[in-house]
């Protein structure tokens, strides 16, 4: 695999391919790279011939208060995993080439709707700063399809979005969360979690799974379902368990809308704070 971090190069390197007919795919990161990134490469490998990833920890998308500075950098691990998963080009740009004016100068991108609530509420900015350069990094790549894992839900309906309304001439593929055997979604910030604290982490997942069994069952009792009441039950028990919940919802899965009678496909988005990692999971529910 070959690392470049300029934009000529990764140019270069994609028009020979594009000049001998080869399809490209890509996948985006912030590195710190675990088997659920490697499962993006796994992906595009079977929807593309060459495959891009991007490692950038982009300021853009984090708070004044957030933790840029800590983000767990580990380019040689990195380097590594996606030389095993067979990936043809990694591109490490660093902030002064994807934002040479700095970021008060630089033009944005916003997705109006899906981007407001939830991350959006908790995280103010985040998702301007994902679209941003997810597209900055679209038009730099220009890739036929692009992988974004579905652990970050509203990042990828953000992403689908964006490209519909700006006629980007990509396919978003949307692929399921890998978790550890505990239910626990990997996550580059799970390396904050003391032992104790991932002994109680996964009981963010289990509190959605219990919910999307109230939620099914009362389904077919009927009745209009109190999607409210049980979202404060699941975010009850999960504090109980020890974690701080931020915010937990049933949504309408594609406006991610709150939920109301007579929607059929939902989702649960939720982020709870353990310790120093405030950990984001959701699950996807078909009533139909
Ligand atoms: P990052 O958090 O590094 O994640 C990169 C990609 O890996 C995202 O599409 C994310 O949803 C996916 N991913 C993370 N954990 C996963 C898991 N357990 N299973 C499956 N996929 C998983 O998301 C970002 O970076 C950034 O916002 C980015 C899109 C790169 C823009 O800066």
């Amino acid at each position: 695999m070959k690392t470049v971090s300029q934009i000529s190069e990764l140019r270069a390197q994609v028009t020979a391919w594009r000049q001998q007919g080869l399809t490209v795919g890509f996948v985006p990161t912030m590195g710190n790279l675990h088997a659920g990134h490697i499962s993006l490469i796994d992906e595009a490998h079977k929807h593309a011939d060459k495959i891009v990833a991007s490692i950038f920890v982009n300021p853009m998308q984090f708070g004044a208060n957030e933790d840029i500075d800590s983000y767990p950098r580990t380019m040689i691990d990195d380097q590594q995993k996606l030389t095993a998963a067979g990936t043809d080009l990694l591109f490490t740009p660093t902030p002064d080439i994807i934002y040479p004016k700095g970021l008060a100068k630089q033009s944005f991108v916003e997705v109006p709707n899906v981007s407001e609530g939830y991350c959006g509420e908790s995280r103010p900015g985040h998702f301007r700063g994902v679209a941003t350069v997810v597209c900055k990094l679209f038009n730099l790549v220009q890739p036929d399809i692009a992988c974004f894992g579905l652990k970050d839900y509203q990042q990828v309906q953000v992403i689908q979005t964006m490209v519909e309304d700006l006629s980007m001439p990509i396919t978003v593929i949307p692929v399921a969360t890998i978790r550890e055997d505990s239910g626990l979604a990997l996550s580059s910030r799970n390396g904050y979690l003391t032992a104790e604290e991932k002994a109680i982490a996964p009981a963010l997942q289990k509190n959605l799974q219990w919910l999307a069994e109230k939620i099914k069952a009362d389904f077919t009792d009927a009745d209009s379902i109190d999607f409210i009441g049980l979202s404060k039950q699941a975010a009850k028990e999960i504090n109980t368990a020890g974690l701080h919940t931020d915010y937990l919802h049933v949504c309408q899965a594609q406006t991610l809308q709150p939920a109301s009678e007579g929607d059929t496909q939902l989702v649960i988005l939720a982020a709870a704070h353990c310790g120093k990692a405030r950990l984001i999971d959701n699950l996807q529910i078909s009533l139909a």
